[in-house]
This record gives C-alpha cells, sequence and structure tokens, in this order.
C-alpha cells in the first residue's frame, strides 16, 4: 500500500492553541483524510516542542515549575485536537524518555563524524524566535515578529558545522529532490543560501548556567542541546525511530506542513542536519502564510489569540474549519474576523448546501412519498446545464488539481459551485410545479434524483475538509424514508461579547 506521512510543527506548549496552530494541523487532518479516501497508508505527527528558554521564561513569569507548565499545555493541546476531532497518529512531547534517547544519539554520532566543533560566539538572541537574529530579523533594533530586543550573548557553543553543505542544499532544492512550496517559498530559501551571511554555522547548545532546562549532550554534561535542534528530532520520533519497522517507509515520503515564520529551520537546518544524520532529505515542505487579526499575526507573545475550542461552542467546529480551509489561499496571509466567518458559513454552509439538502429532501418527501428517487429521462441541456456525469467529472478534477496545489479554498470552491449548480436546476425545472401536471411527477422524480446523487457526490467530496458535514449528509440520504429532517447548518448570528 502506498505510504502518506505528513507532520505539523510541533508547538510550543505554554499557552493555549490558537488559530494559527489549529489552520495547520486541520490541513494535515484533511491531508491525512484525502489520503485515507484514496487507499493511501497515513501516518501523522503533531506535538509540542517543550524544551528552550520560552518555556523557562512563561514558567518563571507566571510562578511554576517548568517541568509542569509544559506537561499542562501539552495535554491541553493533545486535549484540543481530540476535542475537535482530529487525532494525529502520534503526538510527540520532546520530553519523552524515547526522544530524548534519540536526540542523545543523534548529537553522538553527529560528533564523532566530525560534524560538531566547539566556539566562542556572540550574537543577538531573541527568545520568541529561539534563535540568533540576523540583520534581516530586525526591525528598529526588534525582531520583527516578537517585537521585542533580542539580547546580546557571548557564550562558548557547540556548533554544528552546516555551512559546508549550501552548496549541495542548493542542488537538492534546485532539482526538485526536496520540494518546497508554493514557489515563493523555494526562492526565499535559495535566495537565503544565495546570501550565506545570514546563515553561517548553526550553535547547537547552552551552557548549562545559562539554561538547564534541556537535553544534556551526551559528550559535554555542562551544556544543553539548542531546542531547535531536539525540535526537528521530533518528526523522526514521531515517524518511528529508533525501532519501528516502518520508519524508512514513512521517511521516504515525508511532508513537512509549517507557516512561514520556521522556513529557515525546515529548509536550511533540518536537511543538512538530516545528511548529517545519515538520512534523506524530506520528500516536501508545504509553507502557509499568516493568520492575521487586525493587520498582526496571531501569537502568544501578542496575546491576540483566537481559540478554537471559543469558536466551537459559539459557531460549532465545522463552520470553522470550512471558514478557515475557504478563505486562505496556501502560502499567502489571511485575516480572520468573526464577521466575515459568519456572513461566509451562512452564505455557503446554511443559504446554498444546507439549502440544497432540505428542500432536495422535503421534495423527495412530498413527490416520491420519501423514497429514493427513480433516475428517469431528464436533459438537463435545455435549461443550460451539463449532465450530472458530466458536472462531476469537471468538479473532481478542479478539486485533485487544488488540492494537490494544497488550495482547500480552490477545492471548495469548485464542490460549493456544484451546489449552486444543482439548486439552479432544482430552480429551473421546478418539480414542486412538475408534479402537479399531468404525466410530471416522473419528470421531478427524476429531477431529484438527480440532486439526490448530486448531494452523494457533494458529501463524498467534502470527507476529507468536513467530515461530519460528510457523514451528516450521507446518512441522510441513507435514511428510510428519506424525510427533511433538521436543517443541516442553522443560521449563524455573530456572537456578542
Ligand atoms: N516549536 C516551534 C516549531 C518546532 S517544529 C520542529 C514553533 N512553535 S509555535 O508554537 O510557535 O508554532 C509555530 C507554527 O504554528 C507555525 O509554523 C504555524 O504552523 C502555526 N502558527 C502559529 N501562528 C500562526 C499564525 N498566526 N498563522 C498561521 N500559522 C501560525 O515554532
Amino acid at each position: 500500500m502506498t505510504q502518506f506521512f505528513v507532520t505539523t510543527p510541533i508547538y510550543y506548549p505554554n499557552a493555549e492553541p490558537h488559530i494559527g496552530h489549529t489552520y495547520t494541523t486541520i490541513v494535515a487532518d484533511v491531508l491525512m483524510r484525502w489520503h485515507a479516501q484514496r487507499g493511501f497508508a497515513t501516518w501523522s505527527v503533531s506535538g509540542v516542542d517543550q524544551h528552550g528558554e520560552k518555556m523557562v521564561e512563561t514558567a518563571a513569569q507566571r510562578g511554576v515549575p517548568v517541568r509542569q507548565l509544559v506537561e499542562h499545555y501539552a495535554k491541553v493541546f493533545q486535549d484540543t485536537w481530540a476535542a475537535l476531532g482530529i487525532s494525529p497518529s502520534r503526538f510527540v512531547c520532546t520530553t519523552e524518555p524515547v526522544h530524548v534517547a534519540n536526540v542523545q544519539r543523534i548529537l553522538k554520532q553527529v560528533h564523532d563524524a566530525g560534524w560538531i566543533e566547539k566556539r566562542e560566539y556572540e550574537g543577538r538572541y531573541c527568545v520568541g524566535c529561539e534563535r540568533f537574529l540576523t540583520e534581516r530579523d530586525l526591525v528598529d533594533g526588534k525582531c520583527r515578529d516578537h517585537e521585542r530586543e533580542p539580547e546580546l550573548r557571548r557564550e562558548t557553543n557547540y556548533f554544528f558545522l552546516m555551512s559546508r553543505e549550501f552548496a549541495w542544499l542548493r542542488g537538492e532544492i534546485e532539482s526538485g529532490r526536496f520540494e518546497i512550496r508554493p514557489e515563493r517559498y523555494r526562492n526565499e530559501a535559495l535566495a537565503m543560501l544565495r546570501d550565506e551571511s545570514g546563515l553561517g554555522d548553526l550553535s547547537i547548545s547552552r551552557p548549562k548556567t545559562r539554561l538547564d532546562w534541556g537535553i544534556e549532550l551526551p559528550f559535554d554534561r555542562a551544556h544543553v542541546c539548542y531546542v531547535w535542534f531536539d525540535a526537528l528530532i521530533s518528526y523522526l520520533t514521531g515517524a518511528g525511530l529508533p525501532d519501528d519497522p516502518r520508519l524508512a517507509a514513512r521517511w521516504a515520503v515525508a511532508e513537512h506542513l509549517i507557516a512561514k515564520d520556521i522556513l529557515k529551520p525546515h529548509a536550511i537546518f533540518w536537511p543538512i542536519m538530516l545528511k548529517a544524520m545519515g538520512y534523506t532529505t524530506p520528500r516536501r515542505l508545504s509553507v502557509h502564510g499568516y493568520w492575521n487579526v487586525d493587520d498582526r499575526k496571531v501569537s502568544k507573545s501578542l496575546g491576540n489569540m483566537i481559540s478554537p475550542l471559543a469558536m466551537r461552542d459559539r459557531y460549532g467546529f465545522e463552520p470553522f474549519r470550512y471558514y478557515l480551509l475557504r478563505e486562505m489561499s496556501y502560502g499567502l496571509d489571511s485575516s480572520f474576523s468573526e464577521a466575515a466567518m459568519v456572513e461566509r458559513v451562512n452564505a455557503d454552509l446554511a443559504n446554498n448546501l444546507g439549502n440544497l439538502v432540505s428542500r432536495t429532501l422535503n421534495l423527495v418527501e412530498k413527490v416520491c412519498g420519501g423514497a429514493y428517487p427513480d433516475a428517469g429521462e431528464l436533459d438537463p441541456n435545455v435549461l443550460g446545464f451539463l449532465s450530472l456525469d458530466q458536472s462531476l467529472r469537471q468538479t473532481r478534477e478542479q478539486v485533485e488539481r487544488a488540492f494537490g496545489q494544497l488550495q482547500a479554498h480552490a477545492a471548495l470552491a469548485a464542490i460549493f459551485q456544484l451546489s449552486t449548480d444543482l439548486n439552479r436546476l432544482i430552480d429551473g425545472f421546478a418539480p414542486w410545479k412538475l408534479a402537479k401536471e399531468p404525466g410530471g411527477v416522473a419528470t421531478a422524480g427524476a429531477v431529484l434524483r438527480v440532486a439526490c446523487d448530486g448531494l452523494r457526490a457533494i458529501a463524498d467530496l467534502l470527507v476529507p475538509f468536513l467530515p461530519d458535514t460528510a457523514a451528516r449528509i450521507a446518512a441522510k440520504l441513507d435514511a428510510r424514508p428519506l424525510v427533511r429532517g433538521e436543517p443541516l447548518f442553522p443560521r449563524l448570528e455573530l456572537a456578542a461579547d
């Protein structure tokens, strides 16, 4: 069976998950369901990044032990995904003994192979980013993402000799062996490699005198491993390192989903780390833009977060999931607004699809006595429509093409276009009138048959995107007798806070 393997970033567990984490995690879930539906053996990894200074900083601010903080939020993240019906095949916590052992074994191996060197270092460190910044990361002397001044640091660090492999990495990216998409991020990664002044070798340790929360270097117990070196390895831990026999098959097709904030560690550090460790580059890196609220990136440090559980409680999870998938063009930034979400959900889910379901079932109940309608002679062409077969073929092609490029918004637009067309078909043939004309019942039934079959196809196409909605539509169509029942989506009202 062909394998599919996708990862989300492992998130920092120092606050509740917000819309940004939720988006990447939803896209991974859509990909999993999409591939499962197409017969792939699927595996996904998510998790939490528990080491590093950011965790120590938050724990100190809250006056709690760091281990307690990261264990608490690890559970919050895991429980949130479960509550939303999303379950990664493997949820990695970086404090897990199996992960710690993997990181230490890899550090030793890479050190023994001559990839690591001890040096004096001076640089400007942003705890928000958990990395040393370069000129290009700064706006008015502050980190552009976290709006805080980085700290000047001078200390002895171990360096991973990454710069030796920049030419090789360029080749991996240019040849497409390591695919970075969309194109703009591939270009950005290549630009980083061209202008090496922003790169150099990678500091991969912190002296315990500064930070003792981390994985000890096996070759120098006075230092802990840099959080990114530890975090990236979680993808291998998640894929089954050290002893899952499926590790190799998974690794061969690994696809990482990230937002553009962490392009550099994934596009530059990680493939070279993998080379040093004796693994191939990941197959693909798929990079999306930011969700902004009030024109600023949503983040914990800026405090303008949108909670997925609050959205679920107010509006239902699938309407929220639909909005995120329908609104963002993968690769570009989007603005979140509750008012726009309510409008979009009412237009597409309640008025378009929801209405199609309820009017179809209502008419089937009335015209066909609740029996699944018989197919009949019907020439939709007379009203300027394609036959159902033709329009389904067209829709399927559009959906495949769009989601093949991770453009869920375009895939959903194509699916909902089919719903619009079916509504127009019903309007055009007016089965409620036909049924009253002599001999018209059979034609009315034939129209409703097209609508029912079309709805089945829509449900099938929606499975990866809106699994619960898809199942509810299918269940309504499978019921005997068919009845109008409850509306699929109630119209939403904007919640007043
Ligand atoms: N711990 C690191 C990742 C290590 S991966 C080996 C980290 N964590 S994070 O909690 O900051 O998560 C960053 C990721 O969360 C982004 O790459 C993206 O997937 C998601 N998002 C967080 N905020 C986001 C937006 N405002 N918009 C879209 N996605 C964003 O970085």
